[in-house]
């Protein structure tokens, strides 16, 4: 990564996480000073302890780790401060939040209290230590069902769990505050990224995604059942209107994905104060049968599926317009479906266990 120009102090919140850990790493390389705000509630410091490892050199004194809670204005209060006479933190890339969908259905108040409210008392602390640069974590779940695709930033926000609402509503809190900006001369620069489906790994395989509990997701299924620790993947309907019937998505490898955050923060310093809106995805479409083969291609081994009912809630395609980034920011996803299931199998063989077990 060339060095970048912007901000060189900037919080992380939730920076242990899966797409925080990789962007912590992209961030490092170009030579930022992080504080990470996690609570550690679906994520673990070693995913940081090898980000440091990763960068190599002086990494380890760049990247500060701040134990706490976006809920919490003393947390945030330590995260801002701890930099000391370093000076003070320039932006912020807000990763935080609870994000699986069906337990967003169970307990919608836990997804509103974090995603929200946490939001909220970041943007207090923000305001009071006169950071106004900020680049929010959204998902391409605010379309809901999309009536188009690719879709574009301007297709009609209409999640439809309480997840999405939750993305969708702080995405609305972010439009107020920066309209706020000509009238309380506060300047803010804010980015809403909506990413649509991430999932590899950094090359290395040191670092990647970590679900607990059982996964949900296409992409840590599929590199169980390749691996052994699950006999089949259910295919979640073959009668969909694609290509040979399963659900289509845009799989975004997530070191592109922390690239893009990258793209996005050197934008919103170099740019007038402003709300930037934008999909990160490929703009190309893969099947659940498509990937199937090719991780069974990338790893090796055979992934026996079954298919089974549609599951609730699932859209038959969802392909982002990735346009508006190419244009706005200079960027645009770099890595195929290959390198993703190359990189996500790296990952699952050296860690069958994720970061439980500590391997080093
Ligand atoms: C899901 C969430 C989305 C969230 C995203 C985070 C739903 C409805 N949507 O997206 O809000 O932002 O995760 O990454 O949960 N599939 C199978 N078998 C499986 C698992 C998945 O066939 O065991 C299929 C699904 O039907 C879908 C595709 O694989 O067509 C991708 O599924 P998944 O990885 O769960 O992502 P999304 O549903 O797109």
């Amino acid at each position: 990564m060339p060095m970048a120009t912007g901000p060189q102090r900037i919080l992380i919140t939730g920076g242990a996480g899966f797409i925080g850990s990789h962007t912590c790493l992209v961030l490092l390389e170009a030579g930022r000073q992080l504080v990470v705000l996690d609570n550690f509630s679906n994520s673990s410091s070693e995913s940081l302890r090898r980000v440091v490892k990763l960068a190599g050199g002086d990494g380890a004194d760049r990247l500060l780790l701040v134990e706490g809670d976006i809920r919490n204005p003393t947390d945030l209060n330590r995260a801002f401060l701890a930099l000391g006479d370093q000076g003070p933190i320039e932006a912020v890339v807000h990763f935080a939040g609870l994000k699986a969908v069906g337990e967003s259905v169970a307990a919608p108040l836990q997804y509103w209290d974090v995603n929200v409210v946490g939001t909220l008392q970041l943007l207090a602390a923000m305001q009071a230590h006169t950071c106004r640069t900020l680049v929010f974590s959204s998902s391409a779940t605010v379309y809901g069902m999309p009536e188009q695709v690719p879709i574009p930033e301007s297709a009609a926000i209409q999640p439809i769990n309480p997840y999405g609402k939750t993305k969708a509503a702080v995405e609305q809190i972010l439009a107020d505050l920066q309209a706020s900006s000509s009238l309380t001369g506060e300047h803010w620069r804010i980015a809403c990224l909506r990413y649509f489906n991430p999932v590899g790994a950094h090359p290395s395989g040191r670092i990647g995604e970590d679900p607990l509990g059982v996964p949900s997701n296409l992409f840590p299924l599929v590199s169980q059942v390749a691996s052994g620790q699950r006999e089949v993947l259910h295919v979640y309907g073959d009668d969909w209107p694609t290509a040979d019937g399963t659900g289509e998505r845009d799989f975004i490898h997530v070191m592109d994905l922390a690239e893009g955050h990258q793209a996005a923060l050197d934008h919103l310093l170099a740019m007038d104060p402003a709300l930037l809106t934008l999909n990160l995805g490929s703009g190309q479409g893969h099947t659940v049968l498509q990937v199937v083969e090719a991780y069974e291609q990338a790893s090796g081994r055979s992934v026996p599926s079954q298919v089974v009912d549609r599951r609730a809630g699932d859209a038959p395609r969802s392909v982002a317009d990735p346009s508006a980034a190419k244009h706005r920011l200079g960027w645009r996803c770099r890595r195929s479906l290959k390198e993703m299931c190359r990189d996500s199998w790296c990952w699952q063989l050296q860690n069958p266990s994720g970061y439980r077990l500590h391997h080093s």
